[in-house]
């Protein structure tokens, strides 16, 4: 699990080709508004996550949680699920967020995965009952690019119980700014 490098990102659009997406979260990562993660096996990219350090992409979780980043865009690739890559990849972001001193972290879960909503369940998140709805564009087996909405909750953990941070860090860093606006799709592309 690491912070995306520049050799990483060409590594990554070699070996999980994904349209633009690494070059957009490169882009957002480069102005220090996100960090862009990812986990390799064997030299291969099997997931990535951001953290997103200027609040929560939801409004409503936004405005009721002006001191939460979020990690979001959490994807681990179909053939490397259930294998601890995903909790890996929150546990480093959790990380990185406390050496940033930051107290809380939130998760944003659509209605309809449960799977994703147990994980993070079972890794200390709870739920907030603030719902934010998400328009976002993805791109088809073709290319195309499509337009989608969904409902998703914010769950949220406090960072107390974070240990030994592994990255330094600006202290500060990671309050909520106003004026984030939900850019892309939140979770279901990587
Ligand atoms: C959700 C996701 C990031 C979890 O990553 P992961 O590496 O499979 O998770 P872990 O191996 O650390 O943990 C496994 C747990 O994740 C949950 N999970 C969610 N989706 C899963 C999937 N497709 N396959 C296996 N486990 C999945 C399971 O409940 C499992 O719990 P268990 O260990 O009690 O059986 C991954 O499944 C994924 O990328 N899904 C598609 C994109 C997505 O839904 N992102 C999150 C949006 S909120």
């Amino acid at each position: 699990m690491r912070t995306v490098t520049a050799e990483d990102l060409a590594a990554l659009r070699c070996l999980w080709p994904a349209h633009d997406v690494w070059d957009g979260h490169a882009a957002r990562a480069a102005t220090g508004e996100v960090s862009f993660l990812a986990a390799w096996l064997g030299g291969e990219p099997v997931g990535v996550a951001l953290v997103q350090w200027k609040g929560c992409a939801g409004t409503a979780a936004r405005s009721a949680l002006p001191d939460a980043v979020e990690i979001n865009h959490l994807h681990v690739r179909d053939s490397h699920r259930g294998q601890g890559i995903g909790t890996g990849l929150i546990g480093h972001a959790e990380r990185l967020a406390s050496s940033r001193g930051v107290a809380r972290v939130v998760l944003a879960v659509e209605d309809d995965n449960d799977a994703a909503r147990g994980l993070y369940l079972r890794l200390g998140y709870r739920p907030t009952g603030l719902f934010d709805e998400c328009v976002y564009s993805y791109r088809d087996d073709h290319g195309v690019e499509r337009w989608a909405s969904e409902r998703s909750e914010s769950l949220i953990k406090d960072l107390g119980s974070v240990s030994s941070p592994d990255s330094g860090g600006r202290a500060g860093v990671g309050n909520g700014y106003p004026g984030t606006t939900m850019t892309g799709r939140r979770n279901q592309e990587p």
